[in-house]
C-alpha cells in the first residue's frame, strides 16, 4: 500500500478498471459541440438515470449545461480515433463523424450501439470533477455493433 495519491498515480490506479466511452453532444447555433467521456454509468431504472462525470476545468461543458437535451453515444469498437477525436483541445471535435442531430438538438454519432436522449437531472461537486444525472427521454439500441473498451489509457476490444 502507498500514500502515494498524486493525480497521476491515481490516474494510473484508476485506469486498471475498464469502461466503455460515450460520446455527449448537441448542436449549439448549428454546431455540434460534445466530448468523449469514460465516466458513463447506468444509475436508476425508474426513473431512467445515468451519470457521467466532468472535469471542472471543462470548457465544454459550461456550453452543454445549458442545453435542454443533450445526446448520449455509447462508442463502438470502430471509434478509436473518434474517441480521442471527440476529446481534442482544436478542431473539429466532430469531422469525419457522422452524427444525427434530432429537433431536440441532441446529437448522436451513427455507427454507435446506443442512444440515449437525455437532460440534466442533478449535478453534485465531487472533488475536481462534477457528477451529473441526467434522465434519459429516448433511447434508440443497434445491438449487434460490440463496444470500444478503454483501459490503461488504451482503447481496446473486447474478446469474442
Ligand atoms: C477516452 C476518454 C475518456 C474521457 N473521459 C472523460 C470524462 O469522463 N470526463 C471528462 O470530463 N472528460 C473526459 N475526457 C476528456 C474530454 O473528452 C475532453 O478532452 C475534456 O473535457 C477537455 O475538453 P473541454 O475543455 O472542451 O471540455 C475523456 C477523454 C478521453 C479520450
Amino acid at each position: 500500500m502507498t500514500a502515494n495519491l498524486s493525480p497521476s498515480s491515481l490516474r494510473e490506479a484508476f485506469g486498471h478498471f475498464p469502461s466503455g466511452v460515450i460520446a455527449i453532444a448537441a448542436e449549439i447555433d448549428g454546431i455540434r459541440t460534445g466530448l468523449a467521456a469514460s465516466t458513463f454509468v447506468p444509475v436508476s431504472l425508474e426513473p431512467p438515470l445515468v451519470s457521467f462525470c466532468v472535469q471542472n476545468t471543462s470548457a465544454t461543458w459550461p456550453k452543454l449545461r445549458e442545453l435542454p437535451f443533450l445526446g448520449i453515444s455509447v462508442l463502438g469498437e470502430s471509434h478509436d480515433e473518434a474517441a480521442r477525436a471527440l476529446a481534442a483541445k482544436t478542431g473539429d471535435r466532430f469531422a469525419g463523424l457522422r452524427t444525427v442531430s434530432t429537433g431536440s438538438g441532441a446529437v448522436f454519432v451513427e455507427g454507435t450501439s446506443v442512444w440515449l436522449e437525455s437532460s440534466i437531472e442533478q449535478t453534485i461537486p465531487a472533488g475536481d470533477h462534477t457528477i451529473v444525472i441526467l434522465r434519459v427521454s429516448g433511447i434508440t439500441v443497434h445491438p449487434d455493433v460490440p463496444p470500444i473498451v478503454f483501459h490503461r489509457s488504451t482503447f481496446r476490444r473486447l474478446g469474442a
